[in-house]
């Protein structure tokens, strides 16, 4: 039976990650997030993340429950135009949305060198590293996302790590309040004319991480309505 580990889990997509995972009969699913009520409490974007998770996953491996399927679905959205960026607020925003990732990615691929077990791992991405955005800070960091599971499924397919990114058009989250009166706007750039829900976005993470052939992999699979149609 699998086990898997979300993080960002009490997020507006996460919490639906979780819920989809235990409903397709996923043994266990452990939670991770900076705050709520999670397994596990990190904030990314801290320096000494990289060896809180390397203790996780050394625990999960003595437990004999190392997770075979993996979520990494936090971020966070200023939609600040680039002047309003210092350099403190931008290191804020790439630490949280990227190189929390890259800290996360060492642990993880250390383990992959070590067990080679079959393991599959979902980055949610945005379509803002496609298109750009408002917030140039937040889309940099986004289309760094993509390149860093573009090079794990070019590095680690055969070492059976199997890592795919999924890519968010607006959705009804938390995360989308920001974007406040112009909702409108996008919702008529939107060919489906609506923001995409958080359990569509769940629907795809959970159906790449235990449906998809393995042959998709390397992957950036927008879930936008139609929005980006790349
Ligand atoms: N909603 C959209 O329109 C949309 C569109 C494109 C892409 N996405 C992407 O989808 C993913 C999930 O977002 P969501 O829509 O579910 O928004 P959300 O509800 O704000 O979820 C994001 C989660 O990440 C957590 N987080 C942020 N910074 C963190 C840090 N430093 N350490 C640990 N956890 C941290 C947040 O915690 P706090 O609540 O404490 O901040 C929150 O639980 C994100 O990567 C986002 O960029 C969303």
């Amino acid at each position: 039976m699998s086990s898997a580990l979300v993080l960002g889990a009490d997020g507006g997509i996460g919490r639906q990650v979780v819920a989809q995972l235990a409903a397709s009969g996923c043994g266990t699913v452990v939670t991770a997030d900076r705050r709520g009520p999670v397994d596990h409490l990190v904030d990314v974007a801290d320096d000494g993340a990289t060896s809180r998770y390397s203790r996780w996953l050394d625990g999960f491996e003595q437990g004999g429950a190392m997770p075979d399927l993996v979520v990494w679905s936090v971020g966070v959205y200023p939609r600040r135009p680039p002047h309003a960026y210092g350099t403190d607020a931008t290191r804020a925003v790439v630490d949280a949305n990227l190189t929390g990732f890259l800290r996360f990615v060492a642990a993880l691929t250390r383990v992959q060198r070590r067990d080679g077990r079959p393991r599959r791992l979902v980055v949610i991405g945005s379509q803002a590293g496609a298109t750009g955005g408002t917030d140039a800070v937040y889309a940099a960091s986004k289309a760094g996302l993509n390149a860093v599971v573009k090079s794990l499924a070019r590095e680690y397919a055969s070492l059976r790590l199997i890592a795919n990114c999924v890519s968010p058009g607006p959705t009804d989250t938390p995360m989308a309040d920001v974007m406040g009166e112009r909702r409108a706007h996008y919702e008529r750039a939107i060919p489906l004319g609506r923001f995409s829900s958080a359990s569509e976005v769940a629907a795809v993470v959970v159906w790449l991480l235990t449906q998809a052939p393995e042959a998709v992999l390397g992957t950036v699979i927008d879930v936008d309505g139609g929005l980006v149609r790349r």
